[in-house]
């Protein structure tokens, strides 16, 4: 018996039988949908607890897709900016969320606001934008954005006021940061 189990015949046997049947079965139960919905829906809510995935953000790649075609232009790739171009965005964007104003300007700033992203579109690349560009200075109880807000403040664009008002805002955070 041993040896019949062993060899060649037996083997394509139970890969014509037993063995395919078996591998069909697992691959059923893999790709049932209660299953594999249950799975990743586990999978989503450990890496938003450990903190993985920015809150307001459902699609990262997606945001980072955005951001490349609509920001990065000016903003560079790492959101670094340049003097020429626009500010850095690395290490001071969410600053702006700790100073009554802040979190209304960074909607309505030119760029944002001109931006020819739907506002579902904008308000994923903004929380994706804060997140991945200045993680550190996120308050604790950071909402994200939403469409909605979005859309009410990109609907009342700065213009030239906006770098006034940056210099403000940028000022009283000094403020509020000093030890
Ligand atoms: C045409 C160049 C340009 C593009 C494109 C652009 N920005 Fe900007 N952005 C600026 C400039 C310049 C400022 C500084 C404020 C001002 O004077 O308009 C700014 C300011 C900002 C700010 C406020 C932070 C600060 O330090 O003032 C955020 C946030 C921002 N941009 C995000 C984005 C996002 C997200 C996009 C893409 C949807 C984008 N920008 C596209 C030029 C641009």
């Amino acid at each position: 018996m041993a040896r019949a189990c062993n060899g060649a015949g037996f083997v394509i046997a139970a890969m014509r039988f037993g063995g395919c049947a078996a591998v069909l079965l697992v691959a059923v139960y893999l790709s049932a949908p209660a299953g594999a919905t249950g799975t990743a829906g586990a999978r989503t809510q450990a890496l938003d607890a450990a903190n993985s995935l920015p809150a307001g953000v459902d699609n990262p790649q997606r945001a980072w897709q955005h951001w490349a075609l609509n920001c990065q232009g000016c903003h560079r790739p790492d959101g670094t900016g340049s003097a020429a171009t626009a500010p850095s965005l690395a290490g001071t964007a969410a600053r702006f969320l700790s100073v009554p104003g802040g979190r209304e300007y960074l909607g309505r700033v030119p760029g944002v606001a001109a931006s020819p992203l739907s506002n579902v579109e904008l308000s994923e690349v903004m929380n994706w934008m804060l997140w991945r560009f200045d993680k550190e200075h996120l308050p604790a109880n950071f909402q994200p954005f939403t469409a909605e807000e979005v859309g009410r403040l990109r609907a009342a664009p700065l213009r030239l006021e906006a770098s006034q008002l940056r210099t403000e805002l940028l000022r009283k955070a000094d403020e509020s940061e000093a030890p």
